[in-house]
């Protein structure tokens, strides 16, 4: 009896103890130890707070599409390689609309459930704190791409007359498959894309073996062997016009073009292999096994970066656009930001590269540049917003593109040619297929000056006014 009773009141303590929200006493409370077991929803950017998921990291995606652009339908098999950081009881993957058929972790069934762009996946059995994983989920549907009037326009995968145009930063992956859809966790990513006969598809990275042809299909198979953030994952397909070769410097070049753009292929061709080849001699060797660009029918009014082949939305690129998405390899590609808000570290990067294309074909200096956005009135917007934290409501501000681009010129000017030059190099080989923060840049651009530079950084990242000179 008195055992028993002693029992009640422990168990009693417990609950009351997990309801309320005091201080912990060290035990560890039956709800709390449940709870630590979900992965989060969210992988922790505080802007986006759902997007990416708790838990776990991937190491690699294996993507097995069939897509008929007639019936804009795509069928998915996607197997993701990962290990859980922490014990798990379910965990979620970020898809948004398909119909999902089955799931299962290490080959056996799972259970799952839906809510908004949440796949939650209950294994059968718990996985332990470090162990690696395999998640098998097979979903079918037409893609919904995401529609966002006010900033950010279309972007995922697009269906378009003849195939589809793939576009995903900065949370389009989704779109197309399940996945953990924050550029904070990279992985290397397998495709097997299977069209009708006469449509070409282009992933990221090289074709692992001759496309294969039977019963009016085509199979491509791509690999990217590099770490990519899932925003950069693209499958885009179509009529295409192909030229393949190597650049002057050796790197596999691979330029596609709708069929309407056909008389851009070799000027795409021949721009993307003088200019990969430049950017390797000043911001350090190419990080990935080969370059190019797609050009693809579709006026998205933008370009992306895509790893390994940018991706050019209905129009012609001129030399400064590929400039851009070419630096954007390394700025971005092979180094990503861990939170969006840091958006500037590819943006001002990217935006200052084209500044420096300028420079180098003697059509410009990177000094004339920043001088005619200086220029502009105090009341300019550039002014009113800080590039070094990127809005979640307007990422891609204009700002964080040329206001970030005019800080690398002041602290250019502040540190000197020869040190701001050393440092790029520096700061792609330190963190090359990695992460990075803002701090980590200011820190590194410290250390390779011997300068402070906490005054400039500030007035030009977070500052809501214009620098003084
Ligand atoms: N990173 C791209 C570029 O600067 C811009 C992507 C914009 N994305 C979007 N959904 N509008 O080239
Ligand atoms: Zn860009």
């Amino acid at each position: 009896m008195r055992s028993t009773k002693r029992q009640a009141a422990v168990l009693l303590a417990t609950l009351m103890g997990a309801l309320a929200c005091g201080p912990s006493d060290g035990a560890a409370r039956p709800a709390e130890r449940l709870s630590a077991q979900a992965g989060a929803p969210g992988i922790g950017d505080a802007d986006f707070p759902l997007d990416g998921n708790g838990g776990y990291d991937v190491s690699h995606y294996a993507l097995k599409l069939g897509y008929t652009p007639a019936g804009r339908r795509l069928d998915g098999v996607a197997t993701i390689q990962a290990t859980a950081k922490q014990s798990l009881t379910r965990f979620n993957l970020d898809l948004k609309g398909f119909k999902v058929s089955e799931v299962s972790v290490d080959g056996a069934a799972a259970t799952f459930s839906r809510a908004g762009h949440e796949l939650t996946v209950a294994p059968a059995a718990p996985l332990r704190q470090g162990s690696a994983f395999t998640v098998k989920v097979a979903y079918a549907g037409v893609p919904q791409p995401v529609v966002d009037s006010s900033n950010l326009g279309r972007y995922g995968f697009i269906p378009t007359p003849d195939g589809a145009f793939v576009a995903c930063e900065p949370n389009g992956a989704r779109t197309w498959f399940p996945g953990n859809d924050h550029p904070a966790d990279k992985a290397t990513f397998d495709f097997e894309i299977t069209v009708p006969k006469g449509v070409t598809a282009l992933a990221n990275g090289e074709l692992t073996g001759k496309p294969r042809t039977s019963g009016g299909k085509t199979t491509f198979t791509w690999r990217e062997a590099h770490p990519m953030t899932t925003y950069l994952a693209t499958a885009t397909v179509g009529k295409f016009r192909l030229r393949q070769g190597t650049t002057p410097g050796g790197i596999r070049n691979l330029a596609a073009v709708d069929p309407k753009f056909a008389g851009s292929l070799d000027k795409l061709y021949k721009l993307s292999a003088e200019i990969t080849d430049h950017w390797g001699t000043v911001f350090g060797r190419y990080p990935f096994s080969s370059t190019g660009g797609v050009v693809d029918d579709f006026s998205a009014g933008y370009a992306l970066e895509n790893q390994t082949k940018p991706l050019y939305g209905g129009f012609e690129p001129g030399a400064d656009i590929i400039a851009h998405e070419l630096a954007h390899q390394w700025f971005g590609n092979s180094l990503s930001i861990k939170r969006w808000k840091d958006l500037w570290l590819n943006e001002g990067f990217a935006t200052y590269a084209e500044w420096l294309w300028a420079e180098h074909k003697g059509t410009g200096t990177a000094d004339a540049s920043f001088k005619s956005f200086y220029e502009r009135p105090a009341n300019d917007s550039i002014w009113a917003y800080p590039p070094g934290r990127a809005r979640p409501d307007d990422l891609f501000n204009e700002s964080v593109y040329s206001r970030g681009a005019m800080t690398l010129h002041a602290l250019r000017g502040a540190i000197g040619d020869e040190t701001f030059f050393e440092l790029l190099k520096t700061w792609t080989s330190e963190h090359q297929y990695g992460s990075v923060t803002t701090e980590q840049f200011v820190a590194l651009a410290e250390r390779m000056s011997g300068k402070q530079l906490d005054a400039l950084f500030d007035a030009w990242l977070f500052q809501p006014k214009r620098p003084t000179l």
